[in-house]
């Protein structure tokens, strides 16, 4: 899986807002500091840079970036209060990671677009499942995602096929390697290892790919499409 080395910046930029700088005193001050909204605290030290999910004053998923190792779980949070008091980056999430806007996502083909704008639901609800820790939801949320991203691929695939989309072969491998990544996620979700543990580095890559994959080679077709002036029927 590729990995963000720091989740904060992925959100922020995914996001297009900036964190703030916040001073953190005690552990009651990280429980308190994002007022029950989900958050993302970053705090940087000499040696490790650590990353904790909070949502209602309690910690749903930690990691450090200590060289070229990356470390997970309760440990991370152990480490953090006995760095306190330090200066931290409060990134505050919204209700959604993903939000669906025409002018940023279409395609302008209408059934595409319903499909995609169900893709976006289905992301939003597993970010939902991970942020009230209820994993049994979360794995359905995210099983859920998986076959509808293997119908909604097929779908593109098939008009690919249909009208002789040039780039097919290319985009298809991207939609290769997203559903590869969606396993290996349900797999360790399922195996109940390192849950919580890569909860962040999840959420981080299926937001980043959804929303860079329906901008970018999504919209490429989508473009194509209308140059050729065909008129797109979904099989
Ligand atoms: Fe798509
Ligand atoms: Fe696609």
């Amino acid at each position: 899986m590729r990995r963000f080395r720091y989740l904060t910046d992925a959100f922020a930029k995914l996001l297009g807002i900036e964190p703030r700088h916040v001073m953190l005193s005690d552990m009651r001050e990280v429980a308190n500091v994002c007022r029950g909204k989900p958050c993302i605290i970053r705090i940087d030290t000499a040696d490790t840079v650590y990353e904790l999910l909070m949502h209602e004053g309690v910690v749903k998923a930690a990691r450090g970036v200590r060289g070229e190792q990356i470390v997970f779980g309760e440990d991370v949070f152990r480490e953090v209060a006995r760095k306190l008091p330090v200066v931290s980056k409060v990134l505050v999430l919204p209700e959604r990671l993903l939000e669906w806007r025409d002018e940023d996502f279409t395609v302008y083909i209408r059934g595409i677009d319903m499909q995609h704008r169900q893709l976006v639901r289905t992301f939003n609800n597993l970010y939902r499942a991970m942020l009230e820790d209820d994993s049994r939801y979360a794995y359905e949320a995210l099983n859920f995602l998986r076959e509808y991203t293997v119908f909604h691929f097929k779908t593109e695939e098939k008009i690919f096929e249909k009208y002789g989309y040039p780039k097919a072969r290319e985009h298809q491998e991207q939609h290769m390697y997203f559903v590869k990544q969606v396993e290996d996620f349900a797999a360790r979700l399922r195996s109940g290892s390192g849950e919580a543990a890569s909860s962040l580095d999840m959420l981080g890559f299926l937001a980043y790919w959804i929303k860079v994959h329906i901008q970018g080679a999504d919209r490429d077709y989508g473009a194509w499409f209308r140059k050729e002036g065909i008129q797109v029927r979904l099989i």
